[in-house]
């Protein structure tokens, strides 16, 4: 049985149930023998199940009925359509799902992100020597990478049936992000590389694992992508600690401004709220899901993390600025 699917929990039988020598009959059509069980625990089980009396109470009262043995029955006669379930599977709304989805994702950055050496060295930076300009450049030119194959992961939600005031959200947010590769080609231009070099360029193996996931998300479970989009926005910030630490260590206004234009487009179209403006939008969010969600975080958080270590361990070390293609 997968996650996603549930037990009846106050099961109900839509069918008659009638005994027929060593057999029960379920309705005209469906014969049920008893094979590990004893026939009466079995029949008992039946008429007990009348949409009232939860699966928990049978299977306490029938000692012979072991509790595996009771979820597979009433799988199979859901299977069969003769289980009709009177109870709402639990949920929550979706605002209280993004809300414990955002303290984990917070908590699991406190131990992986926030001790990222890449970002602690932007908020100890202060002079030019403390954040070199190779490790900025650097940072840049996977984030263009990143920004480039954005449609990657954003392009497969803009499509979700499920829920039309989510689609309109997430439509809005595509046509407000498009191009935005090339707002940060205007810092790399400053700094000599052309949009042939950056054609030319193979982004991190950190960096193509994280667009990867994403699109793994976008395709196949666009709820968990909603919730990466917060902190891939940059939720909670009033200004990026990068950009800040670019403008404090004195790098030429040519190279920041346009990564500033950039923030600032993040900043006033609240992209760093959209996880909370879509979940706001999902009535309903069941349990199972929600565990589904959770288990994924620290995977997500952690790919995250590893993007800015990839960017960290190339540009502080000798090795060529860009990985082309042509040199391959
Ligand atoms: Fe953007
Ligand atoms: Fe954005």
């Amino acid at each position: 049985m997968t996650e996603d699917t549930y037990t009846a929990s106050r099961p109900r039988l839509i069918a008659e149930v009638r005994v027929n020598e060593a057999t029960l009959m379920l309705g005209d059509r469906h014969t049920l023998v008893a094979r590990d069980l004893p026939q009466t625990v079995l029949e008992r089980t039946l008429r007990r199940m009348d949409g009232a009396t939860t699966l928990d109470r049978i299977v306490l009262d029938e000692p012979a009925l072991p509790r595996e043995a009771a979820d597979e029955l009433v799988a199979s006669l859901d299977a069969l359509g003769l289980i009709d379930d009177s109870a709402l599977p639990a949920f929550r709304s979706g605002s209280e799902v993004i809300l414990e989805l955002e303290e984990l994702i917070e908590a699991r950055c406190e131990t992986t992100i926030y001790r990222n050496p890449f970002w602690r060295t932007c908020l100890a930076a202060n002079a030019p020597d403390e954040l070199p300009q190779r490790l900025a450049t650097g940072m840049v030119i996977e984030n263009w990478h990143f920004l480039f194959r954005e449609s990657y992961f954003d392009a497969p939600v803009l499509s979700y049936v499920p829920n039309t005031a989510v689609r309109l959200l997430l439509n809005e947010f595509f046509a407000e992000e498009y191009g935005h590769d090339e707002i940060l080609l205007r810092s790399l231009a400053h700094v000599g590389l052309t949009y042939e070099d950056m054609q030319d360029a193979i982004p991190l193996p950190e960096t193509m694992a994280l667009c990867n996931a994403l699109a793994y998300w976008a395709h196949n479970d666009p709820l968990f992508f909603f919730a990466t989009l917060g902190l891939l926005e940059g939720q909670g910030m009033k200004e990026d600690s990068f950009i800040e630490a670019c403008t404090r260590v004195g790098m030429d206004e040519a190279f920041v401004g346009p990564l500033r234009t950039h923030a600032n487009i993040n900043i006033s179209a609240c992209h760093g709220n959209l996880s909370r403006l879509i979940y706001q939008k999902i009535p309903a969010i069941t349990e199972a899901e929600a565990r589904r969600l959770k288990a994924q975080i620290p995977l997500f958080v952690d790919l995250y993390d590893a993007f800015y270590s990839g960017v960290w361990r190339h540009y502080t070390a000798d090795a060529p600025l860009l990985r082309r293609v042509s040199e391959l």
